[in-house]
């Protein structure tokens, strides 16, 4: 008899199928009356996050028998851990499989909001090049410092593949870290000393806004603010106006605050590149991500071990 789990969302569509076969699924987004599907879903022991919706306690007092949360992402902010851990319910994310993804991702923004490379394309297709000649010359990476705001599993991939470029590295977390690079004890000294500012840690409110004025001065106005963590780290209202008065030089984002939804004074920025939050859409990662979802799942009703924990 196959166990039987709760899928909260639409999700990544092999997973889902791969969920599906493996477990009687219930497929909660589905249901007409969501109160009354939980309520005849009492008994169910597991859910299959995806996505960025809410993971509360009273989505877990809705689910008496809940042992396992099972996320479909490293990050896990959306999902109320202290919350899990009062009930005993596993957490498990994907942590590790989309390092690659992202910090190429992340290394794509850092260029392409250096380099204005989609705004020179732009030019071109705009038949600019021939009546309004060459497009304005941009900035290099060679040399410049990068910052790392969150130096972690992400945050070291990215760092590896900066110095590739001829950055040099600097980064500040809550703990020094033993790495071959320069800590900066406070976010404001590194955003000092750095060109780029690129942001990797977790959401959630520990780093609710912790990019803000005072930091976006400290960076001031060469400097560029590249964010793939989530855009709950940023104020992002403060960002936007820093950008609109050239305050900084310009940023690179994947993530905001109310995705899908991005204010619309971000579209017409001209030192701005923008990503729609897709640092490990890959086909190969999504599957890794997804495997790693099931797995954790299969262990915890096999009776073992779950393979990568949170709480
Ligand atoms: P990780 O290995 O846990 O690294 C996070 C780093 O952030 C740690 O080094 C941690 O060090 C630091 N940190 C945490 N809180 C901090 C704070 N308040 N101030 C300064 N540093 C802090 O996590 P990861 O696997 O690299 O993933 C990082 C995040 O990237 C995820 O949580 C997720 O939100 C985001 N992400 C985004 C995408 C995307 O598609 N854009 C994809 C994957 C992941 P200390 O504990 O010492 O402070
Ligand atoms: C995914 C992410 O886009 O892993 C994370 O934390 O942000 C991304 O890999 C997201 O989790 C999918 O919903």
């Amino acid at each position: 008899m196959k166990h039987e789990i709760i899928i909260t969302a639409q999700g990544h569509k092999g997973t889902l199928e791969r969920l599906q076969n493996e477990f009687s699924a219930v497929k909660l987004w589905e249901a007409p009356d969501r109160d009354a599907a939980l309520k005849a879903a009492a008994h169910i022991r597991g859910v299959a996050h995806f996505g960025h919706s809410r993971v509360d306690g009273k989505l877990m007092d809705a689910l008496p028998k809940l042992e396992i949360v099972s996320n479909f992402g490293v990050g896990v902010d959306q999902i109320d851990l202290e919350a899990a851990k009062k009930r005993k319910v596993i957490v498990t994310n994907t942590p590790d499989v989309l390092n690659d993804c992202v910090a190429d991702c992340a290394m794509s923004l850092v260029l392409n909001t250096l380099r204005r490379l989609p705004q020179s394309e732009s030019h071109l297709r705009a038949g600019a090049w021939p009546t309004k000649g060459p497009f304005p010359l941009t900035t290099s990476l060679g040399g410049k410092v990068m910052g790392v705001l969150g130096l972690g599993r992400i945050g070291e991939a990215i760092a590896r593949r900066a110095q590739a470029f001829g950055m040099k590295i600097r980064y500040h977390n809550r703990n020094r870290k033993d790495v071959p690079y320069d800590y900066d004890p406070d976010l404001v000294t590194l955003a000092k000393n750095s060109d780029v500012l690129m942001i990797v840690t977790p959401g959630g409110a520990d780093t609710a806004k912790l990019v803000g004025a005072k930091v976006l001065d400290a960076l001031g106005p060469t400097g560029y603010v590249v964010n793939v963590a989530r855009g709950s780290v940023v104020d992002e209202m403060v960002l936007l106006r820093y950008l609109q008065e050239k305050k900084i030089a310009g940023a690179g984002l994947d993530v905001f605050e109310h995705e899908p939804n991005v204010p619309a004074e971000f579209y017409t920025l001209q030192n701005a590149v923008l990503y729609p939050h897709v640092a490990s859409a890959t086909v190969e990662t999504r599957k890794a991500m997804g495997d790693l979802q099931v797995e954790n799942l299969l262990l915890h009703f096999a009776g073992k071990p779950v393979k990568t924990r949170v709480v």
